[in-house]
């Protein structure tokens, strides 16, 4: 009996050495302590021991017991242990790695450039108002003098919402909403985004426009070019070349669109300017009487000049951009750059 005890205990341990899992471990465990386990079973069995022999019998299965209690014991530390190891090296954290980088968003180009206009006529007393996009034939053409079947309309191509409402061509239709509400003098800005059926190099279907109005008693087209060249020359510099180059608008009269040197190719002539060397960035004239008429105030008291430009041409120049539609499609490593 104390023979077979040694041999269990020996298969025991070495069983135990070779138990790779917490499972096999507790198969060990069952298998030789468990209820119905070979110890228990040799325990049970002290019956057919010689009673001499009894004492020390018990006392050696005791002894066995605490033995492989205690190597197992061991064993599941060493496993503990071993898992917990293994998840720290799992869940490490390099905190000496260099972080991610959050990157700040930007102001877009256009909103930047309407910002900075803003300023500038604010300095010169102009305040900012603002007009529906969804515009009623009336402002957008009509009280502009520009009747119906009119061959004027043929200037702007047209977005029709139906019969007298349109998305507004141009921010113009502003100056009429403006004048109906108040007496002069006038001087008011008004940004936003006006459509036309176009597309190309320098034209998108949806676009910016700034308008600008100023309406008081004496106005000449001295003040138009004079405030006009002071603005320009702040947003491009002292240096900046421009043109005013006599035009038509049937609500102003007379009329001139400011051109400035094409900045792609310093006035060589590029795929930008259509070889021309200038690059048209607005619009600009005398207000018509007939549309002070239409507003009601009396065009022999008083005069004004009114004036439209384009946000994206003004950004492409003063950015250097070659193409328009960058400014819309919203390319990160594009916008990044402003
Ligand atoms: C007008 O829209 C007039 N309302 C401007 C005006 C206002 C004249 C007040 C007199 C008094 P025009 O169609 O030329 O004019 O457009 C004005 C500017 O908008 C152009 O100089 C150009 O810079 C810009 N522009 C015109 N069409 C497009 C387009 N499809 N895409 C981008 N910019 C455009
Ligand atoms: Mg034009």
């Amino acid at each position: 009996m104390i023979a077979d005890l040694q041999q269990l205990e020996k298969d025991a341990l070495a069983e135990l050495d070779s138990a790779r899992t917490a499972d096999a471990v507790q198969a060990v465990r069952t298998k030789y302590l468990g209820r119905k386990g070979l110890l228990t079973g040799l325990l049970r069995n002290i019956a057919s021991v010689p009673p001499e022999e009894k004492p020390l019998f018990g006392k050696r299965c005791n002894e066995v017991k605490e033995r492989l209690e205690a190597g197992i014991a061991a064993v599941q530390d060493r496993q503990a242990q071993a898992q917990k190891e293994d998840v720290l090296a799992r869940e490490k954290i390099d905190v000496t790695l260099p972080g991610r980088g959050i990157r700040p968003g930007r102001v877009h180009p256009i909103t930047q450039i309407r910002r900075e206009i803003c300023d500038v006529f604010a300095a010169f007393g102009f305040s900012v108002v603002e007009g529906p996009e969804v515009e009623l034939d009336y402002y957008n053409f009509e009280a502009l003098n520009i009747p119906k079947d009119h061959p004027a309309r043929d200037m702007q191509d047209t977005f029709y919402i139906s019969d007298n409402m349109v998305l507004r061509t141009h921010t113009s239709p502003v100056q009429v909403r403006i004048m109906e509400k108040v007496q002069p003098p006038v001087r008011i800005l008004s940004p936003g985004r006006v459509y036309r059926p176009d597309s190309d190099v320098s034209h998108t279907p949806m676009f910016h426009q700034i308008e600008g109005l100023l309406v008081d008693r004496g106005v000449s087209f001295a003040d138009l070019k004079g405030i006009l060249s002071a603005f320009l020359k702040k947003v491009f510099g002292e240096d900046t070349v421009l043109r005013f180059r006599p035009s038509f608008f049937p609500f102003t009269e007379p009329s001139a669109e400011v051109d400035i040197r094409c900045v792609m190719c310093a006035g060589k002539g590029c795929r930008v300017c259509g070889q021309s060397g200038w690059l048209e960035i607005l619009g600009s004239g005398m207000v018509d009487p007939a549309v002070f008429q239409n507003v009601g105030y009396d065009p022999e008291v008083y005069t004004g000049f009114a004036f439209g430009l384009g946000l994206e041409r003004i950004a492409m120049l003063k950015y250097g951009i070659s193409d328009i539609r960058l400014l819309f499609e919203n390319d990160i490593r594009f916008l990044r750059q402003f």
